[in-house]
């Protein structure tokens, strides 16, 4: 049986890996946690409450009264937001993974915590991007993931915390809007192609970036938290991918259904910057062998089934 504690469950993630962890394991044993109160599915079909995940005494009497054995930490400041106050990012991202980690340790909880391409920098090779090589991110929001990613490893190895997780590429959804990524133009774009036919991009043409739809996103999140333990030679975390587009190719595509679609480009070099110290195309065979990691949706897929739920919306 598992019972299972979301943090930062209002996000573009949570929004749909909530639903999906209460169809697998029963409402009332998925207790959905953000700082903000949220409306909607998310608190109207199972327990809700806030929580300040950096608070690490409310963590633990969460985990607590929920008799949480499981525990998604989702509550994270993402790259754009995070350069525009690092503090802050460092802050939110690094005290709240300590506290739930912590937590984990004193009541033996699983924990999953995403991590994302933002681990990679510059120095690190683009394509393909192996899944052990070099991690000096040029964000504050990539020192916050590397970081975590060996703060979990270790709590693995000294206190024996079942941590586990995957380094996401940009998520593609509809529901939540993103939470201030450098990847968020890949969402956008689809809300005003559907809204206004046209489209203003921060990133240039030709920058390409590794991407996935929330369906396979959250099957992910799932399948590695069921993987067989003695299979996992990695922890944190595994690189996944689904796709790789520039806003040129996904304009092609899109213009596929929508054959007016227009696309300008307005770019800012903040997430510019941001985008090319990421890889062109991360190498995911590591999950594929060790939790049989496969995705469903391509980008030609993924553009039918967004633009198909945006215009019915
Ligand atoms: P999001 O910004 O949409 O949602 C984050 C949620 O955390 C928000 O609802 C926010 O209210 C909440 N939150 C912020 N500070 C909090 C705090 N102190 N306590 C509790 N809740 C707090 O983010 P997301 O896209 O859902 O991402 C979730 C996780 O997945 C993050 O760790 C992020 O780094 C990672 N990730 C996301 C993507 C992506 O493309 N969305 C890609 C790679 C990794
Ligand atoms: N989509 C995320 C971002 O752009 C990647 O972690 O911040």
């Amino acid at each position: 049986m598992k019972r299972i504690l979301v943090t930062g469950a209002g996000g573009q993630i949570g929004s749909w890996l909530v639903p999906r962890l209460r169809e697998l394991y029963g409402a009332p044993d998925v207790m959905a946690t953000d700082l903000k109160v949220l409306s909607g599915e998310v608190i109207e079909a199972g327990p809700f409450q806030v929580l300040d995940a950096t608070d690490a005494v409310a963590v633990g009497e969460a985990v607590a009264v929920h008799k949480a054995d499981t525990v998604y930490h989702l509550a994270a400041i993402l790259s754009a937001t995070g350069e525009r106050d690092p503090r802050a990012a460092w802050k939110v991202n690094m005290s709240s993974l300590e506290a739930v980690l912590e937590v984990a340790r004193e009541r033996r909880c699983a924990v999953f915590t995403p991590s994302s391409i933002g681990v990679f920098g510059p120095d690190t090779p683009k394509n393909p991007t192996p899944q052990d090589t070099v991690m000096r991110p040029a964000t504050m929001y990539g020192i916050t993931k590397v970081a975590g990613e060996l703060l979990c490893d270790y709590y693995h190895r000294r206190f024996g915390v079942d941590t586990r997780g995957v380094r996401f590429p940009g998520l593609i959804s509809y529901g939540a809007p993103p939470g201030g990524g450098t990847t968020d133009w890949a969402v956008d774009i689809f809300y005003q192609a559907v809204k206004r036919g046209t489209y203003t991009c921060f990133l240039g043409p030709d920058t390409q970036l590794d991407m996935m739809y929330m369906p396979d996103a959250v099957d992910a999140l799932v399948e590695i938290m069921e993987a067989d333990p003695d299979r996992l030679v990695h922890r944190n975390a595994f690189n996944v991918t689904a796709m790789q587009l520039t806003p040129e190719g996904l304009t092609a595509e899109i213009r596929k259904h929508l054959p007016d679609f227009s696309i300008a480009y307005e770019i800012d070099p903040v997430r510019q910057a941001i985008a090319e110290s990421w890889p062109d195309r991360i190498d995911d065979s590591a999950a594929r062998e060790e939790w049989d990691w496969s995705p469903s949706f391509d980008a030609s897929a993924m553009t039918a089934d967004m633009l198909h739920h945006l215009s019915s919306e």
